[in-house]
């Protein structure tokens, strides 16, 4: 689905994927959906508990389970045109680490708890970016300052729990942002935060986005969370993408459904009051 004519940094067309259950039959979890991410844009994705906007984001990475996860053969991924779901386990690493990087709920899940964070981000730009360890702790510093962290010499030497929730995933971003990703996936980064939090975090990667040119894939629950920053909405219930509309054209088009004419339930701007 296009919402609008911008180029298409990220297309996902016709993305099928069940899990397999106990008795061997598969469950469904997305139905054959389609988006756009176009470059140097944010496109939240919107939807309930349980709609598939993890899947999703696991999908563009191929972070699904193996065996416990299909994706129909049909279902394409395309990265400025080229489909990740035929690329080399090779191939798909250099993606992950470069081309898109990906923010998650909880810093704490991803960070590791006996390096410090300055060290942790060091090594993904001497893993990923083959910076020299010199070359990496002085970036470190930056990209923490970059991140709205004070003290970043102070802060690079700390250890995930001297950090504060927020702080944490000031880090987790600096992280995500290490190697100039062209599409950033966050997926419910402020959920764990407290409200003010939340805004601060929200408004850093809303800046960041526009300052480096990325894309980005905001996932969140919450629609009113995703108001003032995204240029595009797209709302899944049940494993199917149930309307999109582009804020900045104002554009918008519900999706057909399979059983013909399905009404949307919810208009965006009453999504925003909550889902009820
Ligand atoms: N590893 C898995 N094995 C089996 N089923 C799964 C697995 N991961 C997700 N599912 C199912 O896929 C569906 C979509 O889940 P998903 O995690 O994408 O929801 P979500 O929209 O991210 O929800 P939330 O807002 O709670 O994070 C759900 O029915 C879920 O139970
Ligand atoms: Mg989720």
């Amino acid at each position: 689905m296009t919402t609008t004519s911008a180029p298409s940094l990220l297309s996902i067309r016709n993305l099928t994927v069940g899990f397999w259950q106990e008795g061997g039959q598969l469950s469904p979890a997305l139905k054959g959906i389609s988006l756009e991410v176009p470059a140097n844009r944010t496109v939240a994705l919107v939807g309930e508990s349980g709609s598939g906007k993890s899947v999703t984001a696991m999908s563009i990475l191929q972070l699904l389970p193996a065996g416990a996860a299909y994706i129909d053969p049909h279902s394409e991924i395309l990265l400025e045109g080229r489909n990740l779901l035929r690329e080399s386990a090779a191939s798909l690493r250099r993606v992950r680490g470069k081309d898109i990087a990906m923010v998650f709920q909880e810093p704490m899940s991803s960070l590791n708890p006996v390096f410090s964070v300055g060290d942790q981000i060091a090594e993904t730009l001497m893993l990923h970016a083959s910076l020299t360890r010199r070359a990496a702790r002085q970036r470190v510093l930056a990209l923490l300052a970059e991140v709205g962290l004070p003290e970043p010499e102070k802060k690079a030497r700390a250890y995930p729990h001297q950090l504060s929730g927020g702080q944490q995933q000031r880090v987790m971003i600096a992280m995500a942002i290490a190697c100039e990703p062209k599409l950033l996936i966050a997926d419910e980064p402020t959920t764990a935060l407290d409200v003010t939090i939340q805004q601060q975090i929200l408004q850093l990667l809303a800046d960041l986005q526009k300052k480096r040119g990325m894309s980005v894939l905001f996932i969140t629950h919450d629609p009113g969370v995703v108001g003032e920053f995204a240029d595009d909405v797209v709302v899944m219930r049940h494993g199917e993408i149930r309307e999109a509309r582009s804020r900045r054209f104002s554009a918008h088009r519900r999706m057909p459904t399979p059983r013909r004419c399905w009404r949307v339930g919810h208009h965006w701007s009453a999504a925003r009051r909550g889902w009820r």
